[in-house]
C-alpha cells in the first residue's frame, strides 16, 4: 500500500513535540514491512531543510479564495529518513523559522493543505491512503470527499490521527471562502460550536480516526475541548493505537549524542558516566538521585506545579536529590523555574529552551523523569526513558496509563493519580525510597530496558486498520 502522511511536522526536518516523532518513524516502520510510507510537510526554515539535498518535483500556482500564491513540492534527495520527504514551499507562507505562533498560522495551514492535495490529485496513481496528522491537516479528509477539483481523488481513504484534541484550529466562517469549490449544503461538516474547526471537521469526514493510545480515546469520551459528544457519535470509526518509539534513534547502545553508550550489560556503569558528566555541566552532585522534567511548559503536562513541587522536594530532602528541568513554554513557569535555581544552586538547575543534545544526555543520565501531566495523548518521553533505564513518575492519565505500571503492582516506575503538588512530592519520597535500595533500583533499570516499545507493532495495527478501507 501506499501511503501519505500529511503533517505539520516530522523529525528531523521540523519538531516541535511528540507529533514530528511519530511522522519521522511510523512510515520508516511501515516502509520495512513492505508497504511505501511518503510524508508531506510544509518546508519551513530549519537547519536540517536548509541543510539537505531537495529537487523540485512540481511547480505550479494554487489559491485560497481570492488569494493566488506559487509553490513547489520539493522531494528530499537522498532518501536519509527511510522514506520519501516531501517538502510544499509556499514563499512567504511556509518559509519561516518556526512550525507554529504566527498571526496566520489559518492561511499557512490551509494554503499548505491546498497545495498539498492540487498536487496528489494530479498524480497519474493514487494513493491508498492518505493519513493526516492533529488539525493543521484536518480540512483534508473534508476537501477530499466534497471539493469539486479533488473529484478525482473523492474515494481515496483518508485517516485521522489525533495526537492532542487540545488544539483545534477554529477560525470563523467569514474564512469559509478560502475552502476550494464544494456544494455548499455540506459546509456543516466543516464546523463546531459556531467556527470553522479543522480538528472536528476530521473526525466528522475522515474514513477512520485514531488517537495514539487506547486510554485516551476513552478518556476523549468525557474530555476532549468540547468535541466530546462528536467523538461520542464517531467512536464506532474510532480505534486507539499506542505510538511506538524510533528504536534507531533512541538506542542508548548507538546514541551518537551521549557521552558514553550502554546496553542491558553495561546500563550501571554507562549511566553513571553520563550522570556525572551532566552533572558537572549542570553543576549538580552526581552521587545523589537526579530528577528531570523534560517537556512544553503547559497546563497540560502539569507545568505549571513544577516550581512548587521541586521547592517542597528541595526543603524536604535538603542535600539528598538533584533535580534538573528542560523545557520552554508561559513566561511565567520558565520565570519561577530560573528563580528557583537562585535558592537551590548545586541541587537545581533549569535549561529553559529546546535542545535535541540535552534532552538525549538527561534521558541517559536521569534517574527519574516526572510527567505529572494532566493530559497525556501518549506520551513520548515515558518511552525514552525505559529505554535509557531512567524511571518514570507519572501521573495515571492517557497513554502514561497504558505504558507504566507501578513497582507496587510488581511493575517497574512510579504512578499517581492526581496531577498535584501532594501527589508528586510523594511519588518522589517513594522514588528516593527506591533509589537506597540499591538491588530494587538496579533490577527495576534491567526491566524496563528489556520492554520493546518499537513501532514494529503499531505499524502493524495502521496497516490492518488502512487494509479495513481498501
Ligand atoms: P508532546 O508532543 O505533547 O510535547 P511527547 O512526550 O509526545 O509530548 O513528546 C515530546 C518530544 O519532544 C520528546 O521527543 C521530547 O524529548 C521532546 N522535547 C520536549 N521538550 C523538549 C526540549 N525543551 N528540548 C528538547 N526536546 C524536547
Ligand atoms: C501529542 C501529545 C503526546 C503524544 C504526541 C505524539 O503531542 O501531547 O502525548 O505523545 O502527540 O503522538
Amino acid at each position: 500500500m501506499e501511503i501519505i502522511h500529511i503533517s505539520a511536522e516530522c523529525y528531523p526536518a521540523a519538531k516541535v513535540g511528540g507529533l514530528a516523532d511519530v511522522v519521522g518513524a511510523l512510515p520508516k516502520y511501515q516502509n520495512k514491512v513492505g508497504h511505501i510510507g511518503k510524508v508531506v510537510i510544509p518546508a519551513y526554515d530549519t537547519k536540517f531543510i536548509r541543510e539537505s539535498e531537495f529537487e523540485v518535483v512540481y511547480d505550479a500556482w494554487s489559491n485560497y479564495g481570492n488569494h493566488h500564491f506559487p509553490y513547489r513540492i520539493l522531494r528530499e534527495k537522498t532518501n536519509k529518513l527511510g522514506f520519501d520527504l516531501f517538502l510544499v514551499h509556499i514563499q512567504g507562507l511556509t518559509d519561516r523559522p518556526s512550525v507554529y505562533g504566527y498571526g496566520d498560522d489559518t492561511e499557512r495551514f490551509v494554503a499548505f493543505q491546498i497545495a498539498a492535495l492540487d498536487w496528489i490529485v494530479q498524480w497519474e496513481h493514487r494513493p491508498d491512503v492518505i493519513h493526516c496528522h492533529d488539525h493543521h491537516t484536518g480540512l483534508i479528509p473534508f476537501m477530499v470527499s466534497n471539493c469539486l477539483k479533488y473529484a478525482p481523488i473523492s474515494k481515496v481513504p483518508t485517516v485521522l490521527t489525533i495526537h492532542n484534541a487540545q488544539y483545534q484550529g477554529q477560525f470563523g466562517w467569514e474564512k469559509l471562502y478560502y475552502i476550494p469549490a464544494f456544494d455548499l449544503w455540506k459546509g456543516g461538516l466543516l464546523g463546531w460550536d459556531d467556527a470553522i474547526n479543522p480538528l472536528a471537521s476530521a473526525i466528522k469526514c475522515a474514513w477512520r480516526v485514531t488517537t495514539v493510545s487506547p486510554s485516551y480515546l476513552e478518556e476523549m469520551m468525557s474530555n476532549a475541548r468540547g468535541l466530546e459528544s462528536l467523538l461520542r457519535q464517531e467512536r464506532w470509526k474510532s480505534a486507539g493505537i499506542l505510538n511506538g518509539i524510533d528504536n534507531e534513534v533512541w538506542d542508548p547502545a548507538t546514541d551518537q549524542m551521549l557521552n558514553k553508550n550502554y546496553n542491558l550489560k553495561t546500563v550501571e556503569k554507562g549511566k553513571e558516566a553520563n550522570k556525572r558528566a551532566l552533572c558537572d555541566v549542570f553543576q549538580l552532585d552526581s552521587s545523589k538521585p537526579l530528577f528531570t522534567f523534560i517537556g512544553r511548559l503547559v497546563d497540560e503536562k502539569g507545568a505549571d506545579l513544577l516550581p512548587d513541587i521541586f521547592y517542597s522536594a528541595l526543603q524536604q530532602h535538603g542535600d539528598r536529590i538533584n533535580v534538573l528541568v528542560l523545557g520552554s513554554g508561559e513566561n511565567w513557569v520558565e520565570g519561577r523555574l530560573n528563580q528557583l535555581k537562585d535558592v537551590f544552586g548545586g541541587k537545581y538547575n533549569a535549561y529553559i529552551g529546546y535542545n535535541e543534545q540535552v534532552s538525549h544526555e538527561m534521558y541517559a543520565g536521569a534517574d527519574f523523569l516526572l510527567m505529572p501531566s494532566r493530559v497525556e495523548p501518549c506520551g513520548l518521553n515515558q518511552l525514552y526513558a525505559l529505554r535509557y533505564g531512567t524511571v518514570p513518575i507519572v501521573r495515571r492519565v492517557g497513554g502514561l496509563r497504558d505504558t507504566v505500571v507501578d513497582i507496587g503492582d510488581g511493575g517497574f516506575g512510579l504512578c499517581h493519580d492526581q496531577a498535584s503538588v501532594w501527589d508528586v512530592t510523594h511519588a518522589i519520597n517513594r522514588a528516593v525510597d527506591l533509589y537506597n535500595d540499591k538491588k530494587a533500583f538496579k533490577a527495576v533499570r534491567k526491566t524496563m530496558m528489556k520492554i520493546d516499545h518499537s513501532w514494529d507493532r503499531a505499524a502493524t495495527n495502521y496497516i490492518e486498520l488502512y487494509q479495513i478501507l481498501k
